[in-house]
């Protein structure tokens, strides 16, 4: 949930340390903090809110500093103040911290009963407390011993007394990601703030630990023997973690969807037709099995939902799709056969891993969808398919979903041809269409201004309905959570049959209803539900293709002809509202309040 970064080496510390941080800080930002070695002590500068303001109070500090650790927060044990910011300090230990230590009441106690004050409401005090408590001269013992004690998950950047210029890294169940570079060693929480100066990264097993000097990296397993890392290489460069010229990184990203979509689809089409081999998945996968569950969060579980109405759809596959968090406290029935998916853009959403994880000892073969290469989802499933949106730094999901959604085609067409509900002749036309489906978002994207002139109407909207039936509610729901995390309307997305059977008691002139069809069977339909509301006197908009004829109201055109492909040119429109609205409204578009886009906690 936060972010960490350590850094050791021949540069000054310090900007390696904020510029690591300004690539982590979509991960948390209510406080920011980073501790130096500064002529052989430890000091420490925390400030609370986002890291221009610890930026601001950094100025002049550190200038010797060739070594230190940072934070960037979103807060889980203690409220967003000073004294709950990264890095804390006891006794000889500095650290930061990502994750949650779950006995961390028990060892406050016992560490209180020793002598040890604190100063913070964090789980993290208690570690470094501990930490502090088996440290007599060797800093890799004292870690292997708080490895045996601590409970729940962790990455920590440690700083010891008496071992000036080193940092020592440890990670159970949260990422970590070490590299080298000719200045230098760094570990971070992700690989963002370590492309700028290499792409060969090293990823920690759970227990190993890292000690970053002066510019070396030294690694030891769990039972402290000495350990040569095996680099891997990233295809990310460092341009794609930058916003490019544009303001945000969220418009960037919405902008990039096509080229995002084009490099996630092409790979994957052989001779006309999806083809899966190269990701692992052997010929034949979907005819094998009897139904796919699929589990993810958020935006990913929305894509779920419209991968079940196209899988369904297609290849009259069943598909049951869960949100990962339910899914393990459900005692959930698995069918024979059962194969499932899980859809993750970072690869490290706590709840996701988790169902993942009870999935695969229940003996079912899991599909991770996952756009983070090296991610704990991406290692540990037992078919991996890589998205190729690229890093994804805005807080709100565009193009992770888009690729996302792309494979959920890919696998319905595939399985439909395995299965035998579709001939292939028919498979080679649904993939024509899907992959010409790139030239309608473009045209979206260039539906910009059309879409501001919208948002400006919403100034004032403080609550709004999105309706639309089959794929069109699962679109709706994406369109809704975009909406809510970005802007603050508070969004709902209903079945449009639904709205009448309650929710309609909520309409007023003031609440805006939007429709959404792409589906011309369900069009007829969807249509009288949105009269029903217009005869409310609410404000309604239509966003449908051309050929869908509404004189009742607003109506803003989906370019392409809709059917089974039409929600990938919608999605993007859909995005663009929600980016407008809150522009319109002056938000940090990158940063919505209270969120953080990489979710490590259950
Ligand atoms: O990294 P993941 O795809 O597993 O994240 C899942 C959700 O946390 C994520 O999609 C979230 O809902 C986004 N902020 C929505 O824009």
């Amino acid at each position: 949930m936060c972010g960490i970064i350590g850094y050791s080496g021949n540069n000054s510390a310090l900007p390696v340390l904020t510029g690591g941080l300004a690539a982590l800080e979509y991960r948390g930002y209510d406080s920011a903090g980073i501790a130096c070695w500064e002529q052989e002590k430890i000091e420490v500068v925390r400030r609370k809110g986002k890291l221009s303001v610890l930026e601001k109070a950094l100025e002049g500090c550190f200038p010797e500093s060739r070594c230190g650790i940072g934070h960037t927060r979103w807060a889980t044990h203690g409220e967003p103040e000073e004294r709950n910011a990264h890095p804390h300090r006891q006794g000889r230990v500095t650290l930061v911290h990502n994750g949650i230590i779950e006995n961390y009441r028990e060892i406050r106690r016992q560490m209180e009963q020793k002598g040890y004050r604190f100063l913070s409401d964090t789980d993290t005090e208690a570690a470094a407390a501990l930490i502090d408590s088996l440290y007599e001269k060797d800093p890799l013992e004292a870690l292997r011993c708080a490895a045996e004690k601590l409970e729940g998950s962790y990455a920590f950047a440690v700083l010891f007394e008496g071992f000036p210029d080193c940092v020592f890294a440890m990670r159970k169940g949260s990422p970590l990601t070490a590299g080298v570079c000719e200045n230098g060693a760094l570990i971070a929480s992700d690989l963002t703030p370590l492309l700028a100066y290499t792409n060969r990264y090293y990823l920690p097993e759970d227990g190993e630990i890292l000690v970053l000097e002066k510019g070396s990296l030294r690694l030891y397993s769990q039972l402290l023997e000495p350990m040569e890392p095996v680099f891997r290489k990233a295809d990310w460069t460092p341009e794609q973690a930058q916003k490019g010229g544009y303001r945000f990184y969220m418009e960037k990203e919405i902008h990039e969807q096509p080229r995002a979509f084009r490099d996630t689809v092409q790979p994957r089409i052989r001779e006309g037709i999806p083809n899966l081999e190269e990701d692992g998945i052997p010929d034949g996968f979907f005819r094998k099995i009897s139904k796919l569950r699929i589990a993810a969060c958020g935006t990913a579980y929305y894509c779920g939902m419209m991968g079940k109405a196209l899988i369904e759809k297609l290849a009259r596959l069943p598909v049951e799709v869960e949100i990962a968090s339910e899914l393990r406290y459900r005692e959930p029935i698995f069918a024979e056969d059962e194969a499932a998916v899980v859809i993750s853009q970072s690869g490290e959403t706590a709840d996701t891993i988790a169902a993942m994880r009870m999935m695969r000892e229940r003996g079912i073969p899991v599909i991770a969808v996952v756009n983070t290469p090296g991610s704990s989802i991406a290692r540990e499933a037992d078919y991996t398919l890589l998205t190729h949106a690229g890093p994804e730094i805005a807080v709100a999901s565009t193009k992770a979903y888009t690729v996302q959604l792309a494979v959920m085609y890919l696998f319905a067409i595939r399985a439909a041809l395995e299965r035998g509900t579709i001939s292939r002749e028919q498979a080679e036309i649904d993939t024509a269409q899907l992959t010409d489906a790139e030239k309608a978002m473009e045209l979206a994207l260039n539906r910009k201004e059309e879409v501001r002139r919208f948002a400006r109407s919403l100034l004032r909207t403080e609550h709004l309905f999105y309706i639309g039936r089959g794929m069109d509610y699962a679109m709706a729901l994406e369109g809704a959570l975009k909406l809510k995390e970005i802007s603050y309307i508070h969004a709902e997305a209903y079945a449009a049959g639904e709205l009448k059977h309650g929710t309609l008691a909520l309409v007023t002139g003031d609440t805006p209803v939007i429709a959404l069809i792409t589906q011309p069977e369900l069009e007829a339909k969807t249509l009288s539900n949105l009269k029903e509301a217009a005869a409310r006197g609410c404000p309604v908009l239509l966003i449908a293709p051309g050929e869908v004829k509404w004189d009742e109201g607003t109506q803003l055109i989906i370019p392409g002809n809709g059917g089974l492909f039409g929600p990938l040119a919608l999605i993007v429109l859909l995005q663009l509202i929600a980016f407008c609205a809150a522009d319109e409204r002056g938000y940090d578009l990158d940063k919505p309040r209270n969120l953080a886009k990489s979710v490590t906690v259950e």
